[in-house]
């Protein structure tokens, strides 16, 4: 490659980057809750847990960090009954739990209480999925009365009787998720007036509950909205998923493939703009309401029970090989993320341990961190950061027109500007030079890359694939860094 030029414009902003666009996901799936976050209290393991959960888990997670948690589905949360998981754990019911085609029995040991217990160990704010699948408006308004009210009520009693005597203040709750499949397969007429039945009654209960309604395609979108007609003020945001299924097998993919997965992770912030743009068309930009992209992540065939089957592996666990590419591609789709803080209201990777998409993978007490999870740490210095206008003033393009180099910046309060840069090319250095950054004295560089793209970490090998101190050198006006090939790197000014 010839070399890359780009101009960080640090008198612009695009806006705010919101924590809540670094929120993750823990759905009551496979491994994710269950053996992942939640390890109980079972004696023998009582040095690595902390309260009930994986104490590594709970450390890196910290360090990640998670601003935000949505739980406890997914489709899951379709058949979830929230009163299954409050009381004394061991007269809690035993459910068939089911999402996704799989069904294990739930102790419900993991209910609301030890959620938002995680959630306060992480500094995490929580997000409740309610159930319109197969439950009622009555039965989530009572789990936001439960959760939220400070209303000596009977529920409230209960409440502090399982031993909060104050209210979760949980803002963010879901109606429903995906109701066009797993959450009722309704079309969306039908869903909205589902939505509106729920949400009024919300509203009665707690009017401060942000209420997120599930979308899904552009014409479900559209749809949707124009049934609310104007009782559209009963959404606060719209929830859109995006997995990325088209780059191949996770591991010892082809050229080809390395380059369709980064492409689609990038199709997200198309997804994104083109969602905001219906709700304005929607509410004539009288009323803010966000895109919520509540799933986002790379789902591989080898861990689907659906689509191309060409990889199978069964029983379908949900878990997949997390490589230097995931991680490239999650960096991508959080430029687009950047780019759109704001109208995207929040984002949650899919899914926080073992499923997925997951920056922590674990095996019995023991855990390792994914290449994703080296990714989004390396971006901590974006969140609640004002995002800046990147422009790439001249450079080299991949073959499908996108510059090879790509980055995105923003500035602290404190006045530090931080800009992230991802060489997408498979097998070429990227010479990258810096402009509109003369003011400051000098910055630190980390990088992500290895040897290969599907390069991983696992148990025996936890290390492989980790930041290195990356350095950056002063020329005239501007700065330099050469960026190997397929690689992430923060510089901090
Ligand atoms: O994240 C796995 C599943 O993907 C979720 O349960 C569902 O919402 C989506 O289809």
């Amino acid at each position: 490659m010839t070399g890359t030029t780009l101009r960080i414009n640090t008198e612009s902003s695009i806006g705010k980057i919101s924590p809540r666009i670094y929120g993750h996901f823990a759905e009551h799936l496979g491994r994710c809750c269950y053996d992942g976050l939640w390890l109980g209290n079972n004696p023998q393991a009582a040095e690595f847990v902390r309260e009930g959960f994986h104490k590594e888990v709970l450390t890196a997670l910290q360090a990640l960090p998670v601003p935000l948690l949505r739980w406890p589905g997914g489709c899951y949360a379709e058949h979830y009954h929230w009163r299954d998981g409050i009381g004394p754990t061991g007269e809690r019911p035993r459910r068939l739990g089911m999402s996704c085609g799989l069904q294990v029995v739930d102790d419900n040991s993991l209910g609301t209480h030890e959620f938002m217990r995680l959630c306060e160990l992480l500094g995490a704010e929580p997000y409740l999925a309610g159930n319109l699948g197969n439950g009622s408006p009555q039965e989530l308004c009572d789990w936001i009365e439960y959760c939220n009210s400070t209303t000596p009520t009977t529920l409230v009693q209960e409440r502090q009787a399982n031993g909060a005597s104050k209210p979760f203040g949980v803002k963010l709750w879901g109606i429903g998720n995906e109701n066009w499949g797993c959450g009722g397969n309704f079309d969306s007429v039908t869903y909205a007036h589902e939505y509106r039945r729920f949400a009024t009654m919300i509203r009665h209960t707690d009017p401060m509950a942000e209420l997120v309604a599930c979308g899904y395609d552009d014409s479900w979108n559209r749809e949707l909205l124009q049934t609310l007609g104007n009782k559209i003020d009963l959404v606060d945001h719209l929830s859109i998923h995006q997995y990325w299924i088209k780059g191949g097998p996770e591991t010892g993919f082809n050229e080809d493939e390395y380059y369709t997965l980064l492409a689609e992770a990038a199709t997200t912030e198309d997804f994104i703009q083109r969602t905001a743009q219906i709700i304005e068309e929607a509410t004539g930009g009288k009323q803010r309401i966000g895109v919520a992209l509540d799933e986002w992540g790379v789902w591989h065939p080898e861990a689907r029970n659906w689509g191309d089957k060409s990889n199978p592996r069964t029983p379908t666990t949900y878990e997949q090989a997390g490589t230097l590419r995931d991680a490239i591609a999650a960096a991508i789709a959080l430029e687009g993320f950047h780019r759109q803080c704001r109208v995207l209201s929040l984002a949650n990777l899919a899914q926080v341990v073992n499923v997925l998409h997951a920056p922590v993978m674990t095996q019995g007490v023991r855990m390792w961190v994914t290449p994703t999870y080296h990714v989004l740490r390396l971006h901590a210095s974006h969140i609640g950061a004002t995002a800046l206008e990147v422009e790439v003033v001249q450079g080299d393009n991949l073959a499908d027109g996108n510059s090879a180099i790509s980055a995105t910046a923003s500035r602290r309060e404190n006045g530090s500007v931080a800009v992230t840069v991802i060489n997408k090319h498979l097998s070429q250095v990227g010479s990258v030079r810096l402009t509109g950054l003369e003011d400051f004295a000098g910055g630190q560089g980390q990088i992500l890359t290895a040897e290969r793209p599907d390069a991983q970490n696992s148990l025996d090998e936890p290390e492989r694939v980790q930041p290195a101190a990356l350095e950056i050198h002063r020329d005239g006006n501007s700065w330099l860094v050469e960026m190997p090939p397929h690689a992430v790197a923060t510089l901090v000014f």
